[in-house]
């Protein structure tokens, strides 16, 4: 099977979370004996089309146009049995170079008029190939790409004139989630369904329901909590000046505004190997701007908490909220600003000195 894979985004390979899931896809689709040449768009000079039906009418079959997409990548694509359109979602849709390229491949059709049971085509000039479409969203919810399958379904799907080309739609909403060192066991099982997913599409034209659903399983079990962390995470690049890509270079930690906010970041940082058998329950006594009690109780390597008080605190943490965020997001050392009474605790030293790899990816 020889196989083209088009990849949309912009982004370089490491932050384009469509060329995390392609890869993982095309990385199945070889193992199962797939030839498989992978483009990136944004590297290409694909002209907007001009309208002017040359391809229809002067040169039947070719575009006017003397650029990367005549020369190189619409006889490539010509030759594949199957195309992976792999695109960003933008505006619930698919990005600009991928809608360039699609509307390109215009010379595959014919520009007479055909109707049958009430929808009229353009016969296809010669054989087109089998298509997967492939998008990655921000978004949490999988409804974000019911436009863009209704789309592709008309054009590619059962009544469309590629006759059933439609093989596969792959979707992973909240994709930003795949390179968050918190999701990690989570972004690995998506990645290993997905080069599952290519495996089988190379073995038998399908997807099983079974790697679908791993493919778009929840990263999160309360979306509530990531868009809140979301939206901290805006607030540090806004406060910051910088873009999330530096905020990923950089291995910042968004800044908490609440001790809401507070708990739900410990949580999500919360390393069940590093605390292992630990018992804890951990009292914060906040002051200054955010006047607020909460405690996390850590218990064989899970972790809940709350607003309020704990009984039996093992540690009690009194210090003003913006000192210990500043300590949180490595602003401020926190040994130091201990040595300079800028908070005090209460209870075991040991649990203190831990925080660290408590509350840490690695
Ligand atoms: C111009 C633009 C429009 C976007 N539109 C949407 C959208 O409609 N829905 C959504 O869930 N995410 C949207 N996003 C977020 C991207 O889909 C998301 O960040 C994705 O992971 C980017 O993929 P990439 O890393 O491969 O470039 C948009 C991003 C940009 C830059």
């Amino acid at each position: 099977m020889k196989v083209l894979a088009l990849n949309s985004s912009p982004r370089g390979d490491g932050q384009s979370k469509t060329a995390i899931m392609l890869n993982s896809l095309i990385d199945g689709m070889r193992e199962a004996g797939a030839e498989v040449e992978v483009v990136s768009l944004s590297k290409k000079t694909i002209k907007p089309c001009a309208g002017c039906f040359s391809c229809w009418t002067k040169t039947p079959g070719k575009c006017i146009h003397k650029d990367d997409m005549t020369r190189e990548l619409f006889p490539r694509w010509l030759e594949s049995d199957l195309v992976v359109y792999a695109s960003p979602l933008y505006h619930y849709t698919v990005n600009s170079e991928m809608k360039a390229f699609i509307e390109r491949t215009l010379p595959v059709l014919e520009p007479f008029f055909i109707a049958t049971e009430g929808r009229t085509y353009h016969p296809l000039r010669s054989k087109a190939p089998k298509v997967v479409m492939l998008s990655v969203a921000g978004f949490p919810e999988e409804s974000v790409f019911d436009q863009l399958s209704s789309w592709v379904n008309f054009i590619f799907g059962k009544n469309s004139i590629h006759e059933n080309a439609l093989v596969a739609e792959i979707y992973r909403p909240m994709a930003e989630a795949l390179t968050v060192p918190y999701y990690q066991n989570i972004a690995k099982d998506v990645l290993s369904a997905t080069h599952a997913a290519g495996q089988e599409l190379v073995a038998s034209q399908t997807i099983s329901k079974e790697t679908m659903s791993k493919i778009t399983q929840p990263m999160v079990s309360n979306p509530e909590d990531f868009l809140e962390l979301g939206n901290l995470m805006w607030k540090t690049c806004i406060a910051e000046g910088i873009t999330p890509k530096e905020f990923g270079a950089k291995g910042l930690v968004p800044r908490a505004d609440s001790a809401r906010s507070f708990l739900a970041l410990m949580k999500l940082a919360f390393n069940a190997d590093a605390a292992g058998a630990t018992d804890a329950r951990l009292q914060f006594k906040f002051t200054g701007d955010i006047e607020e009690a909460c405690y996390l109780a850590i218990h064989k390597g899970t972790i809940t908490g709350a607003i309020g008080s704990v009984d039996q605190a093992d540690l009690t943490v009194n210090a003003p909220f913006e000192v210990w965020m500043d300590i949180v997001t490595k602003k401020a050392d926190g040994q130091q600003m201990f040595m300079e009474q800028k908070y005090t605790v209460e209870g075991d030293l040991g649990l203190l000195m831990q925080m660290d790899q408590f509350f840490g990816s690695s």
